[in-house]
């Protein structure tokens, strides 16, 4: 009984403190921050308990890729490093996507085929940046095998890219569609009837929460970061389940997933508050990089997962993913204002125009 009131005492005075500091903003938005706050601690506990229950499914055997052409984003730290190392495992060619290609040299030393490892620059809080990468890539690869939009941040203040872009959504969301766009080409040379090259969206369960706020995705009207992280990674699912289905009416071999890798200790909690409080618990329930990048890479080679395109994936299996991002007109309209801020015409993306 006691602890019940000390406990109601804490959160009474927490939610007073937490008021009182943002007496300012309205109470509609202040009840929305609330409601993102706790649902994302909702999310975040059901992805641990994803993982714990389905820990066993966390493994791999890696193929013979044959000098396959892998496209990774980011990489020189995080679950990325692990994916990477996994992709020169199975003999691919990896090239990285990273704001320091100098960074790749210190990686070489401990991977194993380094030698199949390339990187160019890429900051996808530029369009120009990607344009560029793109380029770099094209013109020495001109089939691509896989590409996995691995890249991302989380949290932070409110602030726009060169291009006007919320970052968030530029480096989640926006910089990737931009890519795929431009590497399309490439990936449906890469594509045979056999084995289609696919699309690898890391997105996160982090999605659940989100919803896309189409008439201000920028968030400019009110800046809640818990929520515009959500609407990036709801945006990353969505964009997989849509372009897969438009390439797949087109009737080419290019297939897109959205994967979630489960909660992994990685530099991108350092801004959350989880991470401030509680960081011993990051080592003791998060899953390390290692474990984090089993199941990108099992969506990149499972053959079972052929003919399952625009599936979202957690611990090797179909994972739950929530109801808005499997409307195909929500996906739509993601679509056509994606599009629209990459300056493209919707009709002609992936076509190298
Ligand atoms: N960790 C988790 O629990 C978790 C859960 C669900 C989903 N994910 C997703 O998994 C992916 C990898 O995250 P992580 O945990 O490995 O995070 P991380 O350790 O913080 O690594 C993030 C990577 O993204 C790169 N990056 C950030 N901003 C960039 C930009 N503007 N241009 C190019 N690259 C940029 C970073 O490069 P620099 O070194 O240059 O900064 C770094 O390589 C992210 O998409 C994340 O949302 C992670």
């Amino acid at each position: 009984m006691s602890l019940a009131i000390a406990s109601i005492a804490v959160l009474g005075t927490a939610a007073l403190i937490y008021w009182y500091r943002n007496r300012d903003k309205p109470i509609k938005y202040l009840l929305r921050e609330l409601r993102y706050t706790l649902d994302m601690q909702g999310a975040g506990v059901g992805g641990l308990i994803d993982d714990w229950v389905n820990i066993r499914r966390n493994k791999i055997v890696l193929p013979d890729a044959k000098k396959k052409i892998a496209v990774i984003t980011g990489g020189a730290r995080g679950i990325g490093t692990e994916v990477i190392r996994g992709l020169l495992k199975a003999n691919m060619v990896v090239i990285m996507g990273i704001r320091k290609p100098e960074q790749a040299t210190k990686l070489k030393d401990t991977m194993e085929n380094s030698e199949n490892l390339h990187a160019f620059e890429l900051d996808l809080q530029s369009l120009k940046s990607v344009k560029q990468f793109a380029d770099n890539v094209l013109i020495r690869y001109p089939e691509i095998h896989i590409l996995v939009n691995n890249a991302g941040i989380m949290f932070g203040d409110f602030q726009l890219t060169e291009d006007g872009i919320e970052t968030q959504l530029a480096v989640n969301h926006l910089g990737h569609f931009y890519l795929t766009h431009l590497l399309l080409p490439a990936l449906k040379k890469g594509g045979a009837i056999e084995e289609s090259a696919r699309v690898v969206n890391v997105t996160s369960c982090a999605h659940y929460p989100g919803t896309i706020y189409y008439e201000d995705i920028n968030m400019k009207t009110y800046y809640d970061t818990t929520a515009a992280y959500a609407q990036s990674k709801l945006a990353q699912l969505m964009t997989a389940r849509y372009v897969n289905k438009l390439l797949s009416d087109e009737g080419y071999r290019v297939k897109c997933y959205a994967v979630h890798p489960g909660i992994v200790n990685t530099d991108l909690f350092e801004k959350s508050m989880f991470k401030k409080l509680f960081p011993w618990a990051m080592k003791m329930f998060f899953k390390t990089p290692e474990k984090g990048a089993i199941s990108i890479l099992h969506t990149c080679f499972d053959k079972d997962l052929e003919n399952k395109g625009g599936m979202y994936i957690s611990n090797c299996i179909e994972g739950i993913s929530n109801r808005f991002s499997k409307n195909v007109e929500y996906q739509k309209r993601l679509f056509e204002l994606s599009c629209d801020m990459v300056k493209i015409d919707s009709q002609n993306y992936g076509k190298g125009m």
